[in-house]
């Protein structure tokens, strides 16, 4: 089976670790825009464009499902897609609610994302679509992009920067802390670190990434034979980037803790 999987730069490979731990014989081609990232700041007009031209490469690729592994994308750009492929496309936005809706047993919501996701209400929608009555709080998080996509997950400065989004968000009660955006997970540690030190140990972190990969795991055994089959030979993954290949690389080996061959560049 071949999954193709796209976000504006590094975050989207959150998703692929998941898909390649759960699925291990699944072919995945993951494409990062990263010469127009970051997109949460764009309209939402420039975000559909973009999301439109990662899908059309992804589709000259020959592959099979299409997973949104942008939370930007997903808000905004799901139903297009859906509409304009004829392969099952999945975004990450629902998932993440329904698992944070488990979660939060009753408790608020808390909800970090680009400006665009925030701004999208797309959220706010998938949750109270499931709990009418639960309560969301949601913030933009802009600074935290940057700091993922140069390598800084760890330390003071993503520390200071963790706790000034989650201290308002902690004043309000919440039981779970969505982290609506894709390069989030790759601050994981440092959101639990900090959760810890706040004395909020108990608010579940919800990684729509993850969410998402588990929900895909019909469809994955429908396409292969028997349960062994899934685990029988490792599947390939394929890496196109738009800019800045040898970065990417760079970078994507630490995340992914695996040598990952070449990095492909494209045009869009
Ligand atoms: N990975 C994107 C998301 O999940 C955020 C990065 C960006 O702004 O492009 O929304």
């Amino acid at each position: 089976m071949r999954i193709g999987v796209f976000d504006s730069g590094l975050g989207g490979l959150t998703v692929v670790r998941e898909l390649r731990s759960l699925y291990p014989s699944v072919d995945i081609l993951y494409l990062g825009d990263t010469a127009r990232v970051p997109y949460g700041i764009r309209s939402d007009a420039t975000i559909r464009q973009y999301a439109h031209d990662c899908a059309s490469f992804l589709h000259s690729q020959r592959i099979e499902t299409l997973v949104i592994a942008c939370n930007t994308v997903s808000a905004l750009a799901l139903k297009e897609l859906q509409q304009e492929f004829d392969f099952p496309v999945f975004g990450v936005i629902e998932p993440g609610a329904a698992e944070a809706v488990r979660s939060s047993q009753g408790a608020p919501i808390g909800v970090l994302g680009t400006l665009a996701t925030i701004d999208s209400g797309a959220y706010v929608r998938a949750v109270q679509e499931r709990a009418p009555a639960l309560e969301l709080i949601t913030c933009p998080a802009p600074l935290l992009v940057p700091l993922v996509e140069e390598g800084w997950t760890e330390g003071e400065v993503p520390r200071q920067v963790i706790r000034r989004y989650l201290e308002p968000l902690l004043k309000q009660g919440i039981g779970s802390l969505i982290l609506g955006c894709t390069h989030y997970p790759l601050l994981k540690d440092s959101f639990r670190r900090e959760l810890i030190s706040l004395g909020h140990e108990h608010v579940a972190i919800i990684d729509s990434g993850v969410a998402l990969a588990r929900q895909l795991k019909k469809l994955v055994e429908s396409h292969t034979n028997t349960q062994q089959s899934m685990h029988d030979k490792p599947g390939e993954l394929a890496i196109f980037v738009t800019d800045a290949p040898r970065r990417f690389r760079a970078l994507a080996e630490r995340f992914l803790d695996q040598a990952i061959g070449h990095v492909s560049i494209v045009k869009l």
